[in-house]
């Protein structure tokens, strides 16, 4: 496990799924019943991003750093703005004091109602520990140190059975594709009225068309696909853009995303072939 995400952190792939699950966890607290959130790679919950990884990585420059320098941000986004204030209180349109970013873990526990809950899934041991001095004094939160494509099999379906499920690998291994589908739809046969995201890393088009096509083929649960490419996706060594597969989205999401979608696209895919892409793997039901 060599994988860092301190030298990521705040890139165009974060920006991506920040912007969404912000958007679907508005969703889930639009009705008062109780919700469950699991997060099953989930990092050390909170980035320096003057820090010497994310420095000399620099990928948020070109992400969070990106979006922001727009004063229009702070409307376009309004959910990924609130909470990057909430977190940085100086920062300032054009975004002047951004120098912390935050993970995943600390987008979801914001989001906690005093009966909601939220389980988190970390193995690498800094990061774990990281993550629990991040995160860990909060009676609502469990945190967990031991292997995600365990723990999706063993904590599902969860109590209370309303939320959902980022699905984030590092994809540093080769079989983490078939590993992350075939925990999916495991997850869906344990949880069928789950919502689950699963985040993706983009370098051929064709290799993630057919990784989307076979999951989609393999369970008929309504599918939406969400992908920020920064230009073409034809080259095996460069991440040309990522992708979220949203499994029983909330509805009306598309329409919701269509807004901050497109600012972030103008902003961050700005290479010959770059754009967003949103489809229907399998269809939304009535
Ligand atoms: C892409 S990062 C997560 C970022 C985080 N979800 C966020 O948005 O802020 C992937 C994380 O998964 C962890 N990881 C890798 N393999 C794992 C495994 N088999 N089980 C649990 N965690 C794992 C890595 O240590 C890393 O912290």
């Amino acid at each position: 496990m060599n994988y860092r995400h301190s030298f990521h952190a705040g890139n165009h792939g974060d920006v991506l799924k920040h912007v969404v699950l912000l958007e679907m966890l508005d969703a889930l607290r639009a009705k008062p019943s109780p919700f469950h959130l699991l997060d099953s790679h989930a990092g050390r919950g909170l980035y320096d991003l003057a820090g010497d990884e994310a420095q000399r990585g620099g990928e948020y420059r070109l992400g969070v750093g990106a979006l922001l320098a727009d004063p229009a941000a702070a409307t376009a986004l309004p959910l990924y703005w609130a909470a990057l204030r909430d977190l940085n209180p100086d920062l300032s349109t054009g975004g002047g004091g951004l120098r912390h970013y935050p993970g995943s873990p600390w987008l979801l526990r914001r989001a906690l109602r005093e009966t909601d809950r939220l389980s988190l899934v970390e193995l690498h041991p800094e990061e774990h520990a990281a993550l629990k001095r991040n995160l860990g004094r909060d009676t609502r939160i469990s945190i967990h140190r031991r292997d995600a494509w365990e723990a999706l099999g063993a904590l599902l379906p969860p109590n209370p059975r309303r939320g959902l499920v980022l699905i984030d690998p590092a994809f540093e291994q080769r079989d983490e594709f078939n590993r992350a589908g075939d925990a999916l739809l495991h997850g869906l046969q344990r949880w069928p009225t789950g919502q689950y995201v699963l985040w993706y890393p983009i370098k051929q088009r064709a290799s993630t068309d057919a990784f989307i096509r076979d999951i989609a083929k393999r369970n008929n649960a309504p599918m939406l696909r969400v992908e920020l490419l920064l230009r073409k996706a034809d080259s095996d060594t460069r991440l040309n853009g990522s992708g979220l597969l949203i499994v029983n989205p909330p509805w009306k999401l598309a329409e919701r995303l269509a807004g901050p979608l497109d600012f972030i696209a103008a902003k961050l895919a700005r290479e010959a072939g770059g754009g967003l892409r949103l489809d229907w793997p399998n269809p939304e039901k009535d």
